[in-house]
């Protein structure tokens, strides 16, 4: 349909296949619905695609006198509705695209008129914004994202899923940051709490096919039938390097050399005996997302801190932060240079930090740090700490190795 010159009467195209094709390639800017064919009390529907917790939707907004209302609703939603619509409550339809504008009208005698004339509107990048580069890119046909269904065998990421195939490329965008302080030979990483293994067939294909590294992943959880589900897939995609297993994480043994330990979304304490493990193994890099913490919310009252603790989701949140920060500071003192990162936006805000602690190879700082440390909690009314515990078994144990 290239060549457009002056407007052109199209009368072979229907609303809905332009609608369907706009949608599948992105580039479906607006609706609008005018001309109301009897006394409805809309008068005009404006729609446009959104962008909500990564998943694509539609805005309408409908007009009816000076009043406006606003509905978000799904794709699927949009197609039925706009069926509905035209031509039997709204005469015009028209359909902004970034290669075409569409005339829908009905006319007298019922025909339908279709006009299709040059693009009058231009797509902007916050409207769509699924074009970014991600390390495993979306449209590339890609075996391991098949078999857990976050993709089509053609590559396109299942809507339900974009979320997840989001979290996994940021992730290994984590991941290829600290790339150089891995080995370059053969990469040995734990996933602790892997579920369903999502991250951990993420790293296998990441260092095999992305980096050309070879590594070797063990994946932990304490569900048998996931760690069953995981190992099947890795036998039908011939996945060689990975190795699932069911166990508690605090109780783990591991002789071999791990390099890298990263837990996404290990509940509560789970992610104090991830660090507990890490440092027990001298592993380089640890890259740890925190799930829900309760164990300080418990030590915290009302009093704790004046303003703030009264309120149960403050001090819910300073208990999050709190805890996090004790890590931190924790595996700063046992040698790790620590940064606590924003994981992914529009994430609940609890589960949206990374703790990256890289090993160093000195700590010339230890007697500040135990101080801070010291001073948070006597600050915040902290008595225990789960990973301060952990620690100082680890100590214990140590003499007698
Ligand atoms: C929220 S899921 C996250 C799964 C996966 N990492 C992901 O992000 O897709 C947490 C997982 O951690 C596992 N888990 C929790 N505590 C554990 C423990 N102490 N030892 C091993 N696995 C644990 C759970 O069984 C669950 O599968």
């Amino acid at each position: 349909m290239g060549g457009l010159g002056r407007s052109a009467t199209m009368n072979a195209i229907d609303l809905q296949t332009v609608l369907s094709e706009s949608l599948q390639a992105g580039t479906l800017i607006s609706v609008v619905l005018s001309k109301p064919t009897g006394d409805d009390a809309i008068k005009k529907v404006t729609g446009r695609p959104i962008q909500i917790r990564d998943e694509s939707m539609f805005q309408l907004a409908l007009r009816s006198g000076n009043q406006e209302t606003h509905e978000n609703i799904s794709i699927d939603e949009l197609t039925n509705r706009l069926a509905g619509w035209f031509p039997d409550r709204f005469a015009n339809c028209h359909l902004f695209t970034n290669s075409a504008d569409y005339q829908f009208e009905l006319r007298r005698g019922g025909e339908i008129k279709s006009l299709r004339s040059r693009p009058t509107k231009k797509l902007k990048s916050a409207e769509h914004n699924r074009s970014k580069n991600y390390l495993i890119p979306e449209g590339t046909p890609c075996a391991f994202l098949e078999a857990i269904d976050v993709m089509t065998r053609s590559g396109k990421v299942r809507k339900a899923r974009y979320s997840k195939f989001r979290q996994i490329n940021r992730f290994l965008e984590f991941i290829d940051d600290v790339l150089e302080e891995l080995p370059l030979d053969e990469i040995r990483v734990v996933d602790f709490g892997c579920g369903k293994s999502y991250l951990t067939l993420a790293m296998h294909h990441f260092f095999r096919n992305i980096r050309g590294v070879d590594c070797h992943i063990l994946g932990l959880d304490l569900k048998k039938s996931v760690i069953e589900d995981c190992q099947r897939i890795a036998e039908r995609l011939n996945l060689e390097g990975l190795e699932f297993r069911v166990g508690d994480i605090a109780s783990h043994q591991q002789d071999e050399r791990v390099d890298l330990v990263v837990a996404l979304h290990a509940c509560d304490t789970a992610t104090d005996a991830t660090l507990a493990q890490s440092i027990r193994w001298n592993a380089r890099v640890i890259l740890s997302v925190p799930c829900c913490q309760h164990e300080l919310n418990a030590q915290m009252t009302a009093a704790t801190v004046p303003g703030i603790t009264e309120h149960g989701i403050l001090r819910d949140r300073l208990a999050a932060i709190t805890t996090d920060a004790l890590r931190a500071k924790l595996l700063e003192i046992h040698g790790y240079q620590t940064q606590v990162m924003e994981f992914i936006d529009m994430e609940h805000t609890a589960k949206n930090l990374l703790i990256r602690a890289i090993r160093s190879n000195s700590n010339n700082q230890l007697a500040r740090q135990q101080d801070e440390y010291a001073k948070l909690k006597q600050l915040l009314g902290i008595d225990t700490f789960a990973l301060e515990k952990l620690l100082a078994e680890l100590s214990e144990e140590k003499p007698s190795a």
